[in-house]
């Protein structure tokens, strides 16, 4: 069955209340964004003093609009938003973005009550109000007012906050994570974080959900569409101090809650918290290229002794374990390294450890079955030429054979400065998970591991 939401991401046709020829205006900006679309829709700009906008023929009222509507984008004062939903809900218009702020947030609740009535009364889905609308990268539509175009990618994000939703488009560009869709849920008078997870679960182009949250309206169904979702869901949870909630509550007008209740709902749903927006997309990286561990043994491969005991603790901090090396794996690995070092967890390959010792130790891992995953790192430590790492870690992320073979992830760390950077930045690019701190890529295998987990207890439930 078609999800309801599939008209709201694939709309035909779109109406833009509001727009203008002011180009400074966002009604202006919301209407361009659609007609620069790489996207097949038509659109019909809505304002009672123009005839044509952008070379679109304009109408007065949405209800004027000689086709059925899909998606109207709603960018006028917050007073004379009601009289609009009311032409939309007359209209049988589909589904509605309000772009406009002076709500709920700034305490304006009859207003938003207001609005609550019309939609009630109306089959219409709406999001906002106070919101930046969505970016499809899947599908080219941007529905947004805001500029920059997101680098096409799998993981879908949701967040409370618009600014913070723009900003994170131009992070994820830099950082070479790839985006299906970005939206701004605002208010949530109607469509909440449940609904967007819903749709993303069963949306072929997401395969990992992100969220930025402040508060959750219906605490049951935000828990049930995590728990329900069989990808992995990623929230970043805001208000947690006595400061943050008050923050929040003059953002969106929203109540942050105890984060202890926040905590273990999200744990109990299956749901991976994250601390902030570059952890979420430290781990977005890593679920959406690598498998999942299925278990939380890690094992670690460094060339610097300091930076391999650094891995160690913050894997161990974050709920994995670095066991021993079974015999038959350190053997493998004795025969590998110069004559004064013995094999260990962490394996230390050594300052001049070359492209060989780090393939071949990394392999070693991956064929051990006490081994879970794999983080292999490197420090600029001056007689290693980066170059050995990178070019190992590429063949080895790029072989799918050995992902197919032994499901196991492989991330890389790094410590260096400019010159390595360059070469990080060209891995980052070709897609493989690579971290500038030991906290970060423990906390993004970390994030591995409980995926593997949740696909367990997912595949116990449905035998
Ligand atoms: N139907 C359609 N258009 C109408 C209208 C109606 N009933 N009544 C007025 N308009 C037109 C206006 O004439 C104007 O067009 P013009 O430039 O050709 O004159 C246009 O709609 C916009 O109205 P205007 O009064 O100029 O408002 P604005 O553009 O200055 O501000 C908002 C409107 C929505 C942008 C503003 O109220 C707002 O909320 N800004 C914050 C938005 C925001 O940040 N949202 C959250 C993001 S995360």
């Amino acid at each position: 069955m078609t999800h309801r939401l599939e008209s709201f991401f694939k709309p035909k046709t779109i109406a833009v209340v509001g727009a203008s020829k002011n180009t400074t205006k966002i009604g202006h900006a919301a209407l361009k964004n659609i007609l620069i679309s790489d996207y097949e829709c038509k659109v019909y700009p809505i304002n009672p003093h123009e005839k044509e906008i952008l070379g679109v023929k304009c109408y007065k009222k949405v209800s004027d609009v000689p086709s059925d509507i899909d998606l109207v984008l709603i960018s006028v004062p917050a007073n004379i938003v009601p009289q609009i939903m009311r032409n939309c809900a007359q209209k049988k218009v589909k589904n509605v973005i309000i772009i406009s702020s002076g709500f709920s947030e700034i305490g304006n609740y009859e207003l938003e009550e207001e609005l609550a009535k019309i939609i009630e009364k109306s089959n219409m889905r709406v999001l906002g109000p106070n919101v930046m609308g969505y970016k499809n990268a899947s599908n080219g539509l941007d529905a947004s007012f805001a500029y920059g175009n997101a680098r096409k990618g799998n993981l879908s994000l949701i967040s409370q906050s618009g600014a913070l939703g723009i900003g994170m488009i131009y992070l994820a560009n830099n950082e070479f994570v790839g985006i299906s869709k970005i939206i701004g849920v605002g208010n949530k008078i109607d469509i909440d974080d449940d609904d967007l997870i819903d749709y993303f679960a069963q949306d072929p182009d997401t395969k990992v959900i992100g969220l930025y949250i402040e508060a959750v309206k219906d605490g049951k169904a935000f828990m049930n569409s995590i728990k329900k979702c069989h990808k992995p869901v990623l929230v970043v949870k805001a208000g947690i101090s006595k400061a943050g909630a008050r923050a929040t509550a003059s953002h969106t007008g929203s109540m942050a809650g105890s984060d202890k209740i926040y905590e273990a709902a999200i744990k109990q749903a299956g749901g991976i918290r994250c601390r902030d927006i570059i952890e979420l997309f430290d781990m977005a990286r890593a679920l959406a290229g690598q498998p999942p561990a299925q278990g939380n043994r890690i094992g670690i491969i460094s060339n610097g002794g300091g930076l391999g005991i650094l891995l160690t603790d913050a894997c161990e901090a974050n709920g994995l374990t670095v066991p021993k090396l079974s015999k038959k794996t350190y053997n493998k690995i004795d025969k590998i390294l110069p004559d004064l070092v013995r094999p260990n967890n962490p394996v230390d390959v050594v300052g001049d450890a070359g492209f060989y010792r780090y393939e071949a130790s990394t392999r070693a891992l991956l064929e051990d079955p006490n081994i879970d995953g794999i983080i292999v790192s490197s420090v600029h430590g001056g007689y290693a030429r980066p170059q050995e790492f990178t070019g190992a870690i590429l063949k080895m992320v790029r072989e799918r054979k050995l992902h197919e073979e032994y499901k196991k992830p492989i991330l890389a760390a790094w410590v260096g400065g400019k010159e390595f950077e360059d070469l990080v930045w060209d891995l980052k690019s070709a897609g493989v998970p690579i971290y500038p701190s030991s906290w970060r890529i423990a906390r993004s295998m970390m994030a591995l591991y409980l995926e593997g987990q949740r696909i367990k207890r997912e595949t116990k439930r449905k035998n």
